[in-house]
């Protein structure tokens, strides 16, 4: 499956990623700037913050309770489209996603 983030600077990086991966491991292997994911996927850390592409977002599993505590306090804005990276997991029904990192985080 095909995921690309958007970086800071509007740039694109597109990656073939690995099913089975959160879209936070694929960013961190590939060295896409702005996801530090200082927890190291955990889901207590929130700086792997992105925002969802409004295409995609129905088509993800809603937030964990978890999730969404942390999604409350990350440090750019919460959007609708605001998840946790960690907590996605690449399979072939993402293939084309989009995230968007936030400016905060680049
Ligand atoms: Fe820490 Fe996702 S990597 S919350």
């Amino acid at each position: 499956p095909t995921i690309t983030y958007i970086l800071k600077d509007g740039s694109a990086r597109r990656i073939d990623a690995r099913t089975g991966a959160s879209v936070m491991e694929t960013a961190v292997h590939h060295n896409v700037r702005g996801i530090d994911a200082e927890c190291g996927g955990s889901c207590s850390c929130a700086t792997c913050h992105v925002y969802v592409a409004d295409d995609f977002m129905d088509r993800l599993p809603p937030p964990d309770d978890m999730e969404n505590e942390l999604l409350d306090g990350v440090a750019a804005d919460r959007l609708p489209g605001s998840r946790l990276s960690c907590q996605l997991v690449v399979g072939p029904e993402l293939d084309g996603l989009t995230v968007r990192i936030p400016e905060s985080q680049a």
